[in-house]
């Protein structure tokens, strides 16, 4: 942070130091210039000289992102198909993997009667149920987490985008009343012995109780597969997040639980085995 003695304060300079700093990144320019921009909260225009208060932040979010810390978590915010969500701290940070799941469970949901219900376990910052609820304002969507700032963050996210959402703060099904039409879900399914291998950013930044499925990984699929035909209406759908080596365990399972009438397991658009497809017979 110092040329020839003296501490840099110009926007160049910094941006020099940073794309240095940044060289593990894939382009670390461009990860300089993201980072100059939200400590200086410029919008699109960058600075070319800052306050030392802006030199503090800048070399705090480069440094933040040399450990790791993923973008949503500095900025606040994270896209997620065509709308914008806030990401407070200890709420899970969607991914784009997640995107296909909710553009599988938009088509389904088009085609659904206009009374339908629809359900989001596990809802996290609500991007599933937000996105649903923005398809079709009239239809009931329901955000459930069993944690409390998940749940708080999915009805502030509802409140800026101006839907209706159905905020439910349950332990699984546990509080869940009634049939749904559909039911989308991205658990956590990573096996717990497998945790402390995650890549940093993921480890650090999101919850451990959004993660962890489980001494096998399946713990809160297999709830899904088993209890949820229960709250499925005869021919409702399934629609979840696995991960891409649990394919076979999953329709297995579905097999084995004998209320699933099609079961089916889509690749992702990197061609892994990716979401389960399921409907209620
Ligand atoms: C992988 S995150 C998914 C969040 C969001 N659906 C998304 O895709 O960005 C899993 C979510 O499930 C919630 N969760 C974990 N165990 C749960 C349980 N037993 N009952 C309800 N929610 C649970 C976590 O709090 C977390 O928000």
């Amino acid at each position: 942070m110092y040329g020839q003695g003296k501490r840099i304060t110009t926007a160049a300079g910094l941006l020099r130091w940073a794309a240095a700093r940044l060289r593990e990144w894939p382009e670390p320019a461009r990860e300089a210039r993201r980072a100059l921009s939200l400590a200086c909260g410029a919008n699109g225009v960058l600075p070319t000289q800052l306050t030392p208060w802006e030199v503090c932040r800048f070399r705090r979010i480069v440094e933040a992102r040399a450990r790791g810390v993923p973008w949503p978590a500095l900025e606040g915010t994270t896209a997620f198909l065509d709308f914008e969500v806030l990401v407070p701290p200890g709420v899970f940070i969607p991914r784009p993997e997640t995107e296909e799941l909710g553009e599988l469970a938009l088509q389904v949901w088009r085609d659904l009667p206009d009374s339908a219900r629809a359900l989001d376990w596990g809802t996290g910052t609500g991007v599933l149920a937000l996105a649903l609820a923005r398809a079709r304002p009239e239809a009931e969507v329901w955000a459930l987490d069993v944690s409390r700032r998940a749940v708080a963050a999915a009805g502030r996210n509802a409140q800026r985008l101006g839907v209706r959402l159905h905020l439910l703060r349950s332990q699984s099904f546990a509080r869940v009343q009634g049939a749904f039409h559909l039911i989308v879900a991205n658990p956590p399914y990573v096996p717990t012995p497998h945790l402390s291998r995650l890549p940093a950013d993921v480890k650090h930044q999101d919850p451990r109780r959004a993660l962890d499925g489980g001494p096998d990984g399946l713990r809160w699929i297999r709830e899904l597969i088993v209890h949820g035909p229960r709250f499925l209406l005869p021919g409702g759908y399934l629609l979840m997040e696995i991960g891409p080596d649990q394919g076979g365990a999953v329709l297995r399972l579905a097999k084995a639980v004998g209320l699933w009438s099609e079961a089916r397991v889509l690749p992702d658009l990197s061609g892994q085995p990716r979401f389960f497809w399921g409907r209620r017979c």
